[in-house]
């Protein structure tokens, strides 16, 4: 890291299971990478900065609520230009739908689908005006099948990846890509809090044999990032072992 061209990236829940090794990825490919964690996790974010520092990574903090349009704005004007954005902050609050809290509705409506409002409006005019960005969201499986227990989670996904379609039409000719990964059940703590025995039923389905890892995602984000990647856009890119075809 460090040329005078190094291009800058922001990932938001930068700090979580995929945020880091997205963070890492980008950071491979010698961008520079800021990485927005939830402002309830202060203690925790410079925890996680100074173990990425001891690993050999430098990686700057910046603590907004995604579901927050206000904290996303200030966000924008504090850390100015960027080049790519990662929309990776998410949530799950697992029920059936018949015994779903609204609260619960509610919070991973806003967390996973409005913040692709809140984040992107504030730093898009920038990428506009100097003709190049990269934008990737991070939706889910879960968004392309549905998934028994996440009828919340699955529309914010859904959402997320027509979102991306309507985007990267808008802004397709000025030097800007619009894509969303959708990963499948990747090893992070998010799945492993799953009940035991739908993970291990899930895991047994997949034809690649094993959970994703962190990195795979990482690096497909960080291939979408990629300057040379300009002719990518509009898709959605499975990361899911095959389970989802
Ligand atoms: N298919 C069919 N039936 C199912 C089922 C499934 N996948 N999961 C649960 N059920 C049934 C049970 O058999 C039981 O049926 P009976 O009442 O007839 O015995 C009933 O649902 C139990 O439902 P309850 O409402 O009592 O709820 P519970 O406490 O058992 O929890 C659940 C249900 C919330 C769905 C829980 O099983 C769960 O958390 N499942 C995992 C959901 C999941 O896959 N989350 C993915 C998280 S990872 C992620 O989101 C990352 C990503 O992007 C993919």
């Amino acid at each position: 890291m460090g040329s005078e061209s190094t291009k800058k990236a922001l990932v938001t829940g930068g700090t979580g299971g995929l945020g880091t090794a997205i963070c890492r990825a980008l950071a491979d490919m010698r961008l520079d990478v800021v990485a927005n964690y939830h402002p309830d996790y202060v203690a925790q974010a410079k925890e996680w900065q100074a173990k990425q520092a001891d690993e050999g990574y430098s990686f700057a903090l910046f603590a907004a609520d995604v579901s927050d349009l206000e904290q996303c704005r200030g966000m924008a004007s504090d850390i100015g230009a960027i080049d790519c954005l990662v929309n990776n902050a998410g949530i799950t609050r697992d029920s059936r739908f018949q015994k779903m809290l609204p609260e619960h509705w509610q919070a991973v409506i806003d967390t996973n689908l409005n913040s692709a409002f809140n984040v992107t409006q504030p730093f898009l005019d920038g990428m506009i005006d100097r003709g190049y960005g990269r934008i990737v969201n991070i939706s889910s499986l879960s968004g392309q099948t549905g998934n028994f227990g996440q009828t919340n989670y699955a529309a914010a996904k859904a959402g997320v990846h027509g979102f991306t379609m309507s985007l990267s039409r808008e802004v397709a000719s000025k030097g800007i890509t619009v894509n969303s990964v959708s990963p499948g059940f990747i090893g992070t703590e998010m799945v492993r809090a799953m009940p035991l025995d739908v993970l291990d039923k899930v895991s047994a389905m997949v034809p690649v044999g094993r959970l994703g890892e962190p990195h795979e995602i990482g690096r497909t984000v960080a291939f979408l990032c990629d300057e040379q990647s300009g002719y990518i856009t509009g898709a959605d890119i499975s990361v899911n072992g095959g389970l989802y075809m």
